[in-house]
């Protein structure tokens, strides 16, 4: 079994709050990310795929068609948007890094299927330090 990533970027902005909270609560639970007047991260997406190389192309994947499908369904969606006020797929849901990383596997893993291909991870970093991985 192979394992073969695609790096992809996107900055975007968001607050993490609860609407029935005060904001000295969600300043106490979220910190800085509650933030009312919204802040930003630079996000760097990294996708893995998993297969067998291709007999004949030698490819688990053709990379130019995977980054395509993921600017897609994913980054057009969410480059230079509001995570909370702006993405379809984010409505209604906390702007955190560990729903964002489930909610990118859930629009990408169906369409990978569909082409014969099996998401393996989805690994999302907001920041240097911290990131996320989900595995499905
Ligand atoms: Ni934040």
């Amino acid at each position: 079994m192979v394992y073969i990533t695609r790096r992809e970027h996107f900055n975007a902005a968001h607050k993490l709050f609860k609407e029935d909270w005060s904001d000295q609560k969600n300043m106490e639970i979220f910190g800085k990310c509650s933030n009312p007047n919204w802040h930003g991260h630079n996000y760097d997406l990294f996708v893995t795929v998993k297969g067998e190389p291709n007999p004949t192309t030698g490819f688990v994947i053709d990379l130019k068609k995977l980054s395509k499908l993921i600017n897609v369904l994913v980054i057009d969606k969410l480059d230079h948007k509001n995570l909370n006020l702006d993405v379809d797929f984010m409505k209604g849901r906390m702007a955190s890094t560990e729903v964002l990383a489930i909610a990118i596997w859930e629009q990408i893993a169906p369409a990978l299927k569909l082409e014969g291909s099996e998401l393996h991870s989805v690994k999302l970093y907001e920041t240097e330090n911290n990131y996320v991985e989900y595995f499905g």
